[in-house]
């Protein structure tokens, strides 16, 4: 009993001391990402220093360094590694270890070629670049299981980790037989019998009817859109399934205080993003803008799209210090650029804002890549700006503590849908994406927030929500929306909206498909545009382009608020952009890709009609507000302001404000210089 009681004794003041160690955590992180394993050792003091100067509070660490923590089979050092996170945390900087098996090493890919992903052709990938596994392979999973098992015993407990990324920006398939047999079991049991996917699939047309599971291929290229959709959704089950490998062994040892999360990569849609966060706690993303310069609304409707995806705060886990490497032509952002584009981040809901990366490896495929110091260790230029963010966020930190977005509108973005117009887009300028940001920009533009949700989301706190091009509409999709229509909601459906079933077959009624009967219209016919056609009506004259659908009033009190001009002879006159009032709520069907003055009309239509409400009025051109509320114990509302110009703006405020960046006095105007920042509380 004696011995019981001093091991707990023991055990209970080395949790307390190692709690004792860990420094509060900031309530914004400014990151870098650092390789270790890339330097001598006798180097990170001089790295960790600079860090420290510049107000870095984490490091992402590991995420390739597989041949440095295994370095054979088996044979696991995290000692170097371990140093490294005490090193850091000596200077109050916390770590984010990455699991690295979005690069094995070359003694596995060469004991187990197995492991290499198969491509499209049909050939193995070579060693030498990374995510050259296959994504399904068992035995690569056990490997990356164990190695992710060995981190978690030695890290899970260290009070210095505050957290997880696994791999790396998922991107690639295989194409190998066992892929392809865990597909087909996929589909067997998704549909059971043969019947019923021949069916769904009309695998009559073209001979394509399949007798066994066996002679379902992979889609390469063109193939029945039915398939190809399903091979989507078996990629997210994959990847899901894949990155939950590695959570399970995390778990198994981490304290529960460390967090979990992945970097995804914006708008790329090689597998559905709803699927493989599910296990996360959080969602990160890398922001690129690659080649130009930061477009607020472009930039912005993508951070709100990765906080959709948990539909809570999220982390840039990377961002371009200046420039990228991968572009056809890689320009530097300008000077305070990087500064404006992390407060956009923190704007959109981003808790923290990481660069990558803090140095360039002397050898490798990244070496004019940019980074906060050069290749003789010492400061770029940026670094300063960089340096001025530490500060920034250290000191607005505690203002924007536990504040989030809040949004009265919401925009669907469905991944099945994305898919669906993509694999058939019918004009090559129908792209999915920027169709949504057609919606979005006009009315991000005149209010603070913008939610950026799956289908399936609850609605009910929205006053708008806008499915632009919903593409593949399920009947359970119709019922939801239909019944956020019914108890108050704007439904604006936008072109395209309702042709396909859940199995990208189409419809038996026109579109909007299974919400026609609410909408009390139905597309009559859809035609490409192959010149710019006239649009006139609510939303002012202006030509439309790349899509045009004619639309028909089935119902008598269904309003007409725009009609096409002369154009193709079938669209003359007719119907463009329709609305129903029914139940409590309303559903506008716009037809067509209306052009930017029309999106606007339409944006300022919704405010009035819906009444959003609007903070800043009058915000000059180029100046975007973005507001985070906390609810709860301590209240508040933060708004952030930036001036995207690179002239001097003025900017009305709705009430007095106080300047928390330069500690100001409250006022009813801010003036900003040419891409500059305030934080703003009332
Ligand atoms: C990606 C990767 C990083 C690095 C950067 C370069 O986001 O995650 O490892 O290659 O691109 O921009």
């Amino acid at each position: 009993m004696a011995t019981k009681i001093f091991w707990i004794l023991v055990l209970l003041s080395f949790s307390i001391l190692s709690f004792a160690q860990a420094s509060p955590q900031p309530p914004l992180y400014l990151g870098t990402a650092w390789y270790p394993e890339q330097w001598p050792e006798s180097r990170w003091d001089a790295d960790l220093d600079l860090m420290q100067k510049a107000g870095i509070r984490f490091v992402r660490v590991g995420e390739f360094a597989w041949s440095t923590m295994e370095p054979s089979e088996g044979k696991f050092d995290l000692d170097w590694l371990e140093r490294a996170v005490t090193m850091a945390q000596k200077r109050g900087i916390f770590v984010v270890l990455g699991t690295p098996s979005a690069a094995p090493p070359a003694w596995l890919t060469s004991k187990y070629p197995d492991t290499l992903r198969i491509e499209e052709d049909g050939r193995r990938a070579v060693h030498g670049n990374r995510q050259h596994f296959s994504f399904t392979s068992p035995r690569y999973r056990e490997l990356a299981r164990r190695m992710a098992t060995e981190m978690a015993k030695r890290f899970g407990h260290n009070p210095n980790v505050i957290g997880w990324q696994i791999d790396n920006e998922y991107a690639t398939y295989s194409y190998d037989d066992y892929t392809r047999s865990q597909f087909q079991q996929w589909l067997k049991s998704k549909y059971g019998t043969l019947d019923s996917l021949n069916q769904h699939w009309t695998t009559a047309y073209w001979s394509q009817t399949y007798d066994t599971w066996e002679e379902i291929p992979i889609p390469v290229g063109w193939n029945n859109p039915s398939l190809m959709l399903e091979w989507k959704r078996f990629v997210s089950d994959v990847y899901r399934s894949y990155q939950k490998n590695q959570i399970e062994a995390i778990r198994q040892y981490a304290d529960s205080r460390q967090w979990i999360t992945h970097n995804f990569m914006g708008w790329f849609d090689g597998f559905d993003h709803y699927t493989v966060s599910a296990d996360l706690d959080f969602a990160s993303w890398d922001n690129y803008i690659g080649n130009g310069h930061l477009n607020p609304w472009k930039n912005g409707i993508v951070h709100d799209l990765t906080r959709g995806l948990k539909r809570k705060n999220f982390w840039v886990m990377e961002t371009q210090p200046g420039n990228v490497n991968w572009q056809q032509v890689n320009n530097s952002l300008d000077k305070g650029e990087v500064r404006a584009m992390a407060w956009h981040a923190i704007g959109h809901g981003s808790d923290a804002v990481s660069y990558w990366q803090w140095r360039s490896a002397l050898g490798g495929q990244e070496q004019y890549h940019g980074t906060l110091v050069g290749p003789d260790g010492k400061p770029v230029p940026l670094y300063d700006e960089v340096a001025q963010l530490g500060r920034e966020f250290a000191k607005a930190g505690d203002i924007l503590r536990g504040t989030s977005p809040v949004s009265e509108i919401a925009v669907l973005h469905s991944y099945d849908s994305r898919w669906a117009i993509d694999f058939q887009r019918h004009h090559k300028e129908f792209d999915p994406a920027r169709y949504l940001e057609s919606f979005y920009a006009p009315l991000r533009k005149l209010t603070d927030s913008i939610d950026v949700v799956n289908p399936a989301a609850p609605l009910e706190s929205y006053k708008v929500v806008m499915a632009p091009g919903l593409n593949v509409m399920s009947d359970a999709d119709a019922k939801h929306l239909l019944d956020y229509v019914q108890r108050g909601g704007h439904l604006v459906l936008g072109a395209r909206s309702g042709l396909k079933d859940e199995y990208n077959a189409l419809h038996t009624t026109r579109q909007p498909g299974p919400l026609a009967q609410a909408l009390g219209a139905h597309v009559e016919q859809y035609y490409v545009l192959d010149k710019p056609i006239p649009v006139s009506g609510d939303f002012g004259s202006d030509d439309v382009k790349i899509w045009a659908e004619y639309l028909k009033a089935d119902a008598p009190d269904v309003r007409v608020l725009a009609r096409y001009g002369k154009s193709n002879g079938w669209l003359d006159d007719q119907p463009a952009v329709v609305t129903h009032s029914i139940g409590k709520g309303q559903i506008t069907y716009v037809g067509t890709w209306l052009s930017e003055a029309q999106m606007n009309a339409l944006a300022l239509w919704l405010i009035k009609t819906d009444k959003i409400t609007q903070r800043f009025t009058d915000v000059p051109e180029g100046v975007e507000v973005s507001r985070r509320v906390a609810t709860g114990n301590s209240p508040r509302e933060v708004y952030i302001v930036i001036n995207h110009t690179t002239e001097v703006k003025h900017i009305k405020l709705p009430s007095a404000m106080r300047e928390q960046l330069r500690g100001t006095a409250a006022s009813l105007e801010v003036e900003l210089a040419p891409r500059d920042v305030a934080v703003l509380t009332p």
